[in-house]
């Protein structure tokens, strides 16, 4: 063997001979195989001066060489890691790392018990644009432009002015936005549960300027208010608990007619009155029936059609139907898991 490799081959075996932990190792390897200056690696980058017997027996050599060096090294290499593992105290009777497990926002499990409470008496679930046109949320609602009661939807606006014969594009105040994008579809009877986000500018304990509603409307022949009341009953009992009931109050909005405020018996007192409550009953939100500007907007004969319509906001139901007392309804939203964890 040439002279030189066999100095280098003796070098490296006495080297790793005394090698003991895995930098040592790793230097060595730099030594001998580094690109840049590795001792090896300068024989076989000098190969191109030598003549071409020369080379060939010598870098037949090296590479054999390199060889040897490269499967010594991994050899110690393996047995340095066995034993820094076998080094280390080890307990099997530990137990595993537990991956965190998280499970579905509150929010979210109310939506689809709302959503499968209303799909067993026929209705389907849909979702319509939260950010949408004017028309559809106030105009096609008989609220045309400067109605006073659009002040009633704290709206937030994404154009100044109106961008097209639709208006301006808002973020939903109300998921009522969705009841003539439903008669659009030519699809009767309508029986519709349009659950979604919808935005206000209203922030406080009892407002978060995102929320949800949930807007059931149901449009065929011949419905009437004891078809609305029926359906109230139904939700109230199998969301709440059957020894609870609903009402209707009258009430005004432009879009229905006539139209109500709907109360629930309260659940503490289960409508007998107590502190919380005073009357025993507690708000839960709109409804009536559809107004026959509304129909027409979507398109239907209103002496041919009627409905219903009603629109609840899913985080109040919630916390009254938990009977929980959560101070503010931001909190929701503030994915702090200390109080999410606990739903
Ligand atoms: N959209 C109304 C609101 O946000 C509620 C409502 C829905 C009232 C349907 C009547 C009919 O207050």
């Amino acid at each position: 063997m040439n002279e030189k490799l066999t100095q280098i081959k003796t070098q490296f075996t006495q080297q790793i001979s005394q090698v003991s932990d895995l930098a040592v190792l790793e230097q060595l390897e730099i030594k001998y195989l580094g690109r840049k200056a590795g001792e090896l690696t300068n024989v076989l980058r000098g190969l191109k001066d030598l003549s071409e017997a020369e080379r060939r027996e010598i870098g037949g050599q090296a590479n054999e060489l390199k060889k040897e060096i490269e499967q010594k090294i991994n050899e110690v290499r393996q047995s340095l890691k066995g034993q820094a593992v076998g080094n280390e105290f080890l307990d099997i009777t530990l137990p595993g790392v537990q991956t965190a497990e998280g499970h579905l926002h509150l929010m979210t499990q109310a939506i689809s018990e709302i959503a499968e409470i209303f799909e067993r008496i026929g209705f389907v679930r849909r979702r319509y644009p939260e950010v949408e046109w004017d028309w559809y949320a106030f105009e096609a609602l008989n609220m045309p432009p400067n109605h006073p009661a659009r002040d009633e939807w704290e709206t937030f606006f994404i154009d100044k002015t109106p961008v097209g014969p639709k208006g301006q594009r808002i973020l939903t105040p109300h998921t009522s936005s969705g009841q003539v994008r439903e008669m659009e579809r030519k699809k009767l009877p309508i029986r519709m549960i349009n659950i979604s986000t919808c935005y206000r500018r209203q922030i406080d304990a009892s407002h978060a300027p995102m929320f949800h509603q949930f807007e059931g409307l149901l449009i065929d022949k011949d419905i009437s208010i004891a078809d609305l009341k029926g359906t109230l009953d139904y939700f109230a009992k199998q969301f709440f608990g059957p020894d609870r009931q609903a009402r209707i109050r009258p009430f005004h909005f432009q879009f229905t007619e006539p139209s109500f405020e709907v109360d629930v018996t309260c659940g503490v007192c289960k409508g007998a009155g107590c502190k919380l409550c005073k009357s025993g009953w507690v708000e839960i939100g709109g409804a009536g029936m559809v107004h026959p500007n509304v129909l027409k907007a979507g398109g239907l004969d209103p002496k041919k059609y009627s409905g219903f319509a009603f629109g609840w906001g899913v985080e109040r139901c919630y916390l009254m139907k938990a009977g929980l007392s959560i101070p503010d309804i931001r909190m929701l939203y503030q994915n702090d898991l200390r109080f999410l964890k606990q739903f």
